[in-house]
Order: C-alpha cells, then structure tokens, then sequence
C-alpha cells in the first residue's frame, strides 16, 4: 500500500472514557467476544468490493477481527481501526504482518488523503454512542477518502430491534444496555438524513442473534 496513505494515519491513544473501557474489558475477558466465524454481513460486503475490483479497504470498528480476517484472506488490503487498545493489540498479535491496524477513536476524524480508499467496511460501528454531529463528520469523512464510485457498506441497529428504548436513555435514539454499552437506533429517515450526498445502493433489514440491522451500501458520487 501507498505510505503517504498509511503515514497520514496515525494511532490516537490515551483514551479513557467509559465506552472504551467497556470494550477494554469485554476484549479482554474474552479473545473472541463476538465468535470466531466471519459474519454473513461481512461475507456479502467482501463480495461486493471484489466485484468492483476493489482492493483497499478500512474497515471502521474492527473489533477482535472475526470480519476482517474473512476480508484479508479474500485478498483484500485492510486497514482496521478501533479506540479499543485491547483489541488493537489482539488484531496486532493476531494479523499485523498482513494489514495495517490503527487505534484511533473515529469522533476525531479520518485523516487519511482524499480519493485514497476503493471500499469502507463498519459492521456495527456506526451503532454506537455518536452523536447526530459526530455521525455528520464521519460520513463527510467517509466520503471524502472514498475514490469517486467507492462503496462505504455498514450496519447499524435499527429501531424494531427489541432492544430499542430499553435500557437507560442517554440521548434521543441512544440507550445504555445492561453490559453498559451506549447504543444508537436507526430509524428509515435517519439512514436518508445521514446518507445524504451518497447514493444508497442497497439498503435491507436483516437478524444476527437477537440484534435486527440495517444493511446499508453507500456509493460515493463517480463526479464527485
Ligand atoms: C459492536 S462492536 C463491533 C465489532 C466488529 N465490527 C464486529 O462486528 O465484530 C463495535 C466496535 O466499535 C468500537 N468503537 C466504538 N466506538 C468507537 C469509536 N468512537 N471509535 C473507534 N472505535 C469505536 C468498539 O471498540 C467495538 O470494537
């Protein structure tokens, strides 16, 4: 991969808010948190990106990486993120001679150059505790690093999941669940207002366990 696109970004550490701590916790209790098995969102995402010819991805949210093993064994050239430092260091252990891993809490922005990134993937990461001003600069982000016709694929919880306005509420649309974890519900309407300025190529409910998401894949404007 190109250095001046990997030089620009550059771990943000010394984080230490109560959502990082939690999944500092999570990953640390357990090495496979969320299974080992790559999921089917992620599966269909990678189809998705091969069919283009596409071979640079970020991957936002990465977790301990049951997705983003699935992506680098099918070719893909991965650059996963996360504020988890435990998980950072897992994904390290785990795939750092095979792709790139940055810790970095994406509310302060992706500073990578522009038109440098062919697909993002974010498997639940836009779910969590972001604001309505937060989520705006993330996608402008999103967008502005995507080369034109680029694909941004990502899920979020939606508001038929059971779990919506459970829990304690934090803000409009956020609610605390029992394991501490802020997480964000997506109405219809707040998919069409954040999507704004991509074009919405697919977008479809689906399950994973008890969880009911949105599917959604973004293109950026070719002209743009
Ligand atoms: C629901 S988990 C999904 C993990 C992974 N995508 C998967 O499906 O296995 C959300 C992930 O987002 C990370 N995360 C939450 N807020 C973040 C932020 N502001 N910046 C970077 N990562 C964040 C968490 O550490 C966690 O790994």
């Amino acid at each position: 991969m190109d250095e001046t696109i990997l030089s620009a970004l550059s771990d943000i550490a010394d984080m230490s808010g109560e959502q990082e701590n939690n999944w500092d916790s999570a990953y640390m209790g357990s090495e496979s948190y969320f299974g080992e098995s790559p999921t089917l969102f992620c599966v269909r995402s990678a189809d998705a990106f091969k069919a283009q010819g596409f071979t640079i991805i970020l991957e936002l949210g990465a977790g301990q990486g049951r997705d983003t093993k699935y992506l680098i064994d099918n070719g893909l050239t991965v650059i996963a993120t996360d504020f988890s430092e435990v998980s950072c260091a897992q994904l390290r252990q785990k795939f750092g001679d095979r792709m790139t891993v940055v810790r970095r809490d994406l509310k302060q922005g992706i500073d990578l150059p522009p038109n440098s990134i062919d697909g993002c993937y974010a498997h639940m990461l836009l779910t969590m505790d972001f604001t309505d001003d937060e989520l705006k600069r993330l996608m402008s982000d999103v967008k502005r690093i995507l080369v034109p016709g680029g694909l941004f694929i990502f899920s979020v919880r939606n508001t038929n999941d059971h779990d919506y306005e459970t829990g304690q509420k934090v803000r409009e649309d956020v609610w605390k669940n029992p394991k501490g974890f802020n997480v964000r519900y997506y109405s219809n309407d707040d998919i069409r207002k954040f999507c704004e300025g991509f074009e919405i190529v697919r977008m479809n409910e689906f399950s994973e366990g008890n969880k009911v998401l949105y599917g959604i894949t973004l293109r950026k404007p070719r002209d743009q």
